[in-house]
């Protein structure tokens, strides 16, 4: 009396067993459609990220300025024939007057900034420290221009960029023109106002 009589075994297996194996089954299966519905939410976390990256990218590109623009002539100068190409001797100073202004024409033997002529080397510039005006001198070792007074250094190759020194003006350009069929070489203008002027022209 009071003893619970012993589970019935059907084919060896108790009932608690089947109870339990069925609620397994239930778990496994609860798990597995979470860890379905897991991937599936990874999987469209990683494509909008990359549908992101994309529409992020595309202004960037498109938005790239052109680097090969030459700048127009500056308005109201004279065109005027400063020399012909047979006039210049490599790494020489070739002194003339253009609009006012001594300047000096170089043949650099270097490819240069706003360089005109068979090797795009012969370049000019009026040749008065931006500094303070100090008179300058060529170095034909390194292309550049050097200040008498405190020693700032211009590179003509490179547009006359005050490389070292007090000066933080580059030196004023003068923009040229070169008949392939003379060699005639030609100022149109000047890129920046002189030292010690209120204006150019
Ligand atoms: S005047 Fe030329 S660096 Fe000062």
């Amino acid at each position: 009396m009071g003893e619970k009589p012993s589970e019935e075994k059907k084919g060896g297996v108790t009932r608690r067993e089947v109870i339990v194996a069925v609620g397994g089954l239930a778990v496994g299966a609860a798990i597995g459609a979470t860890l379905l519905s897991r991937r599936e939410v990874v999987t469209q976390t990683t494509t909008a990220t990359v549908t992101t990256t994309a529409t992020v990218t595309t202004p960037v590109t498109v938005t790239q300025p052109p680097t090969t623009a030459t700048p127009p002539p500056p308005q109201g100068y004279p065109r005027m024939k400063l020399a012909n190409v047979r006039d210049l001797a490599p790494k020489r100073t070739l002194s003339k007057e253009y609009a006012g202004v001594r300047v000096w024409l170089v043949k650099l033997g270097e490819r240069a900034v706003g360089g005109v002529g068979p090797d795009g080397d012969i370049v000019a510039f009026v040749p008065v420290c931006t500094h303070m005006g100090g008179a300058l001198v060529y170095d034909q070792q390194t292309n550049c221009v050097v200040c008498l007074v405190h020693y700032t250094q211009f590179d003509l190759a490179r547009a006359g960029k005050a490389v070292t020194g007090h000066a933080t003006q580059s030196l004023p350009q003068v923009m040229l023109e070169y008949d392939e069929e003379t060699g005639d070489i030609y100022a149109v203008g000047i890129n920046q106002l002189v030292y010690g002027k209120t204006r150019n022209l």
